[in-house]
């Protein structure tokens, strides 16, 4: 698909390998209209675009993301209002959530739309989400960057939001380098955002603009990259699953270690397999990743909740004590798709000697 691309002449922006990706995820998500962009932060601003959020609006999220989601409701002006994590999924607490918005309805104060992601590979427990959001008529948009291929009740990540994002960085399950996708159930929202991401550009011979845009749309060689790595999702989730499942097993009887759940109805690609460590007799998060550094193994802390974040200092935070533990003792293991037996091996015979046990 990429020579089709280079022989064709057609690297330019646009192209058939964009309409076609478009397509493709569109069928793969089970929402009608998708648009293929330069990131999943620019999706992310797009849809908060098109719902018309701005100035004084407020938008809650999972306070447990990495930044660009918080970082696009300030992109138009919004207010992020932070929300805690549920331990059953990791994700954007349900119940905290539905109370929240009660009570917010009662004052007259609700939020202009709720962004819920989708961490690590697996969904929010989105059913209830989906609910409390129809209940007081909030947009809901679903962050599901990181759980292309995931599902919940059977459904696709990324069919639960009126709006969604994916995300094709470089790290995540299939990539094209830079890129993201955005879906909606709304024709004339997507419409609107392959306006402003194509520059606003009205439809006139001459370049006449009646609105500020942004040069987000994606290439088409790197759409044709995505199709090519589209192509290959299941193979690569069914990889990352082995390797949680390995490295479960390989670790089950490790003190302190919990792995992060599998919700029911979810089945998770696992993106990242990710446990909690409980210190031990001198060994925590922080000893484990440094071993693992020692050895040439990247393995990262999970993200930092927005709510302690300096940039968001003062903002509003609903809850925050399960995320905050999440992250002080949470660790993202090496888990990439091509990762070999022998590879996994080596990570588990670190960890262990971090414990004492194994070759010293
Ligand atoms: C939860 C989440 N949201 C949004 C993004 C942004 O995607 P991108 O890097 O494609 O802009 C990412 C990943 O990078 C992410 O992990």
């Amino acid at each position: 698909m990429v020579r089709d691309a280079l022989e064709s002449n057609w690297i330019a922006p646009l192209g058939p390998h964009v309409d076609a990706f478009e397509a493709e995820m569109a069928a793969r998500i089970d929402l009608p209209h998708a648009l293929a962009l330069s990131s999943g932060t620019a999706g992310l601003h797009l849809a908060l675009e098109v719902l018309g959020v701005g100035v004084g609006d407020e938008v809650w999220m999972s306070t447990f993301t990495f930044a660009a989601t918080a970082n696009a409701a300030t992109y138009v002006r919004a207010t992020p209002v932070f929300i805690d994590s549920e331990l059953a999924s990791w994700n954007l607490d349900p119940g905290l959530l539905a109370e929240a918005l009660d009570a917010a309805a009662r004052v007259n104060r609700l939020p202009k739309a709720v962004i819920a992601v989708d961490l690590y590979g697996q969904c929010a427990d989105l059913e209830p989400i989906v609910a409390a959001c129809r209940k007081h008529g909030v947009y809901l948009i679903e962050d599901a960057a990181e759980a292309l291929g995931a599902t919940h009740h059977g459904r696709p990540a990324g069919s639960f939001g009126d709006l969604s994002v994916f995300s094709f960085n470089g790290n995540k399950i299939i990539t094209t380098s830079g890129g993201g996708m955005l879906l909606g159930k709304r024709k004339e929202w997507i419409d609107r955002a392959r306006y402003l991401a194509t520059q606003a550009r009205s439809s006139a011979r001459h370049y006449e603009h009646e609105a500020i845009g942004y040069n987000y749309r994606m290439s088409n060689l790197l759409a044709a990259v995505g199709r090519a790595q589209l192509a290959d999702l299941d193979r690569r989730v069914a990889a990352r699953r082995a390797t949680n499942v390995a490295y479960r097993a390989a670790l089950r009887d490790t003190p302190g270690w919990s792995f992060m759940p599998e919700a029911p109805a979810c089945v998770s690609t696992f993106w990242l397999t990710c446990a909690t460590i409980e210190p031990q007799a001198g060994v925590d998060r922080d000893v484990v990743i440094d071993q693992l550094a020692h050895e040439d193994i990247e393995a990262r802390p999970t993200w930092k909740p927005m709510h302690l974040q300096p940039v968001f200092a003062g903002t509003r935070a609903i809850g925050g004590s399960v995320s905050e533990r999440l992250f002080a003792n949470g660790v993202c293991l090496p888990s990439g798709s091509n990762l070999a037996e022998r590879d996994r091996a080596r990570v588990v015979e670190v960890i262990q000697r971090a414990y004492g046990h194994g070759r010293t």
